[in-house]
């Protein structure tokens, strides 16, 4: 199975954008386009940073009626990422519409993951506000199990969960996790963090990173340091 690191282009303009990548010379990075580029630049962005030779995943996170969902994947399996995401609280049916619209005429199509459920909603969140009376990792399993139903390749999940889900799921289910950090880092905002070393032995496919590459004096030079550790 394809392991790599994805770098998490978390900029709000395409000038910041390209300025960042043109770093890495001929070098290619898997890269990840989030809401926040997407909504500024709109899918033009998508374009062209394909057209530059790198893998997209494209994180919009998608959560509306079956009929919806699959439209709206029709048009992004037309811009031609690599990976994207829905949420799985939108359920089976809406999963498997995700797929429908996602898949080509020639029945090739982007991977496509699902969020079980984000890292900001805590124990309390879920059983006050969702009325969700079950452990946080039983409902996010469940939500990986419908995932792999629907037919998905993968799930968005904290590294910590990694081993798990392909407990739960088969180690060819995808596990895609955030909140990656060095030994030596910052960790920012994250708190229950890896280093790229400890999500290879626990078997994540793709760790994605932003800030410990973005934000790094050399960006190129933490790049390398995450394939070195993720990739061996
Ligand atoms: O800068 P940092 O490495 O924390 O960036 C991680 C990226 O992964 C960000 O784009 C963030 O939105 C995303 N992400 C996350 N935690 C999740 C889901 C996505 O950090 N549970």
């Amino acid at each position: 199975m394809a392991k790599d690191v994805i770098i998490a282009l978390d900029f709000n303009t395409k000038e910041e954008v390209f300025k960042f990548l043109d770093l890495f010379k001929d070098k290619k990075p898997f890269v990840k386009i989030g809401m926040e580029l997407f909504y500024a630049e709109g899918p033009e962005i998508v374009k062209e940073i394909k057209k530059r030779g790198h893998k997209i995943f494209l994180d919009l996170k998608l959560h509306d009626i079956p009929t919806t969902v699959m439209k709206a994947m029709k048009v992004l399996s037309n811009l031609d990422v690599d990976m994207t995401n829905v949420h799985a609280g939108g359920t089976v049916a809406m999963m498997e519409a995700a797929i429908k619209g996602l898949t080509r005429e020639d029945g090739t199509r982007p991977l496509l993951i699902a969020v079980t459920q984000l890292t900001s909603t805590d124990q309390r969140a879920l059983e006050e506000d969702l009325l969700i009376e079950k452990p946080i990792d039983e409902v996010v399993m469940r939500y990986a199990q419908n995932a792999k139903t629907a037919g998905l390749d993968g799930v968005v999940c904290s590294p910590l969960e990694a081993g798990k889900v392909h407990a739960t799921c088969g180690d060819n289910f995808l596990t895609v996790t955030p909140g990656v950090r060095f030994a030596d880092g910052d960790k920012g905002d994250q708190k229950r963090v890896m280093t790229p070393l400890e999500a290879r032995k626990i078997g994540s496919d793709y760790i994605v990173v932003g800030r410990p590459i973005t934000q790094a004096q050399d960006p190129v030079a933490a790049y390398n340091r995450c394939i070195e550790e993720f990739l061996g």
